[in-house]
């Protein structure tokens, strides 16, 4: 008796699952494993896997209180286990186990390259984490088709949470080999490879020149465009004001004479001139003044200039 709970040392982790009742069992690759069948340890009972009575029987070992005992499990060691009463039809029964084997990760999926000039982007997602968490991912390149020695992609340790990563300093025109790996508690994940060709120098800068071109023709029609039009207005505004200026100085020269000559005949001929009339009464003079003219003194009165 107490035997037997020595024996389920390797038994990492059991939950009964009610209303299914099937009990579940993890065990880590390369263990042994006892399973208890729940239903008696002293009978006529037998053991089964995912219904199938006599699949891996011969491997199967089972012991004198009716548990199973499996050495050093593997991955296809995963699956229901079903132990029973022979010749019984009574569905209690009947017991169920599921045995899930914990292992290193799965090697990584859809791993990819993309390569520019000298900088490469290698990407990759994760298959699975074997039953623990990944610790770390474990990322390496070298020249293709040689036996040179690989090279770490730093950072060394790449975090669990990482999908990518950069590669620096490659040589362009040149085909690299990486490689890559996921780790947990476990061990390592089979390592993906693939191959990836960093860009042509010479080809980016064809590509630049080649976009710079368009870039040119393209502009080329919208700068005449833009250029006629700011400097058509440019000469216009500058026409603009070289007219308005001539015509100031023009009229203000002209203006002066006027105003001399035009004070003494208004104060003569008008002497009830009164400013503080209503301006919409009074006669526009002949500079179409609408100011009101102020008055200095008695005799004075002098009008706005136009
Ligand atoms: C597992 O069982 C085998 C016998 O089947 C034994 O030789 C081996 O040492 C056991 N492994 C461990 C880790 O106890
Ligand atoms: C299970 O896998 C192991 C190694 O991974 C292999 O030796 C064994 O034949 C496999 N068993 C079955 C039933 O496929
Ligand atoms: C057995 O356990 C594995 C892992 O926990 C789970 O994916 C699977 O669905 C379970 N199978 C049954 C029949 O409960
Ligand atoms: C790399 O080394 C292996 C053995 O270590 C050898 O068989 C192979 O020819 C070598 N390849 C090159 C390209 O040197
Ligand atoms: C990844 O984790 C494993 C296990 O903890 C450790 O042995 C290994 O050195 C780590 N690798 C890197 C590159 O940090
Ligand atoms: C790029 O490499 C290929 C093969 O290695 C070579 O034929 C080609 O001339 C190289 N291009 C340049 C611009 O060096």
């Amino acid at each position: 008796m107490y035997k037997t709970v020595l024996l389920s040392f390797f038994l990492i982790c059991v939950t009964v699952t009610k209303g299914t009742k099937v009990k579940e069992v993890a065990v880590n690759i390369g263990r042994n494993i006892t399973i208890f069948c729940p239903i008696t340890k002293a009978g006529d009972i037998e053991w089964s896997r995912d219904g199938r009575k006599d699949t891996q029987k011969t491997e199967w070992n089972v012991l004198e209180d009716n548990s199973l005992f499996l050495a050093n499990v593997q991955k296809n060691s995963s699956g229901v286990y079903i132990c029973s009463r022979r010749n019984s039809v009574d569905s209690d029964e009947v017991a169920k186990i599921n045995v899930t084997v914990k292992t290193p990760p799965p090697p990584l999926k859809n791993v990819v390259v993309r390569p520019s000039t000298i900088l490469a982007l290698l990407l990759w997602d994760l298959a699975g984490d074997g039953g623990y968490p990944i610790v770390n991912f474990t990322a390496q390149y070298r020249l293709a088709y040689t036996n040179t020695s690989w090279l770490p992609i730093s950072p060394n340790h790449i975090t669990p949470n990482s999908r990518q990563i950069e590669v620096y300093n490659l040589t362009p025109n040149t085909t690299y080999q990486f490689r890559i790996w996921a780790t947990n508690q476990l061990g390592r994940s089979p390592q993906t490879e693939v191959y990836g060709t960093t860009l042509d120098v010479y080809s980016e800068e064809e590509l630049a020149r080649h976009l710079l071109q368009g870039v040119e023709t393209f502009d080329r029609r919208i700068w005449a465009v833009a250029v006629g039009i700011v400097m058509g207005t440019l000469i216009l505004l500058g026409l603009g004001v070289c007219f308005l200026l001539y015509h100031e100085c023009r009229i203000s020269s002209v203006g002066e004479e006027h105003e001399v000559i035009e004070l003494v005949p208004n104060i003569i001929l008008n002497p009830g001139f009164d400013p503080n009339t209503n301006p919409t009464d009074q006669v526009p003079d002949e500079n179409s003044n609408s100011e009101t003219p102020m008055r200095l003194n008695n005799n004075t009165v002098i009008h706005p200039i136009a």
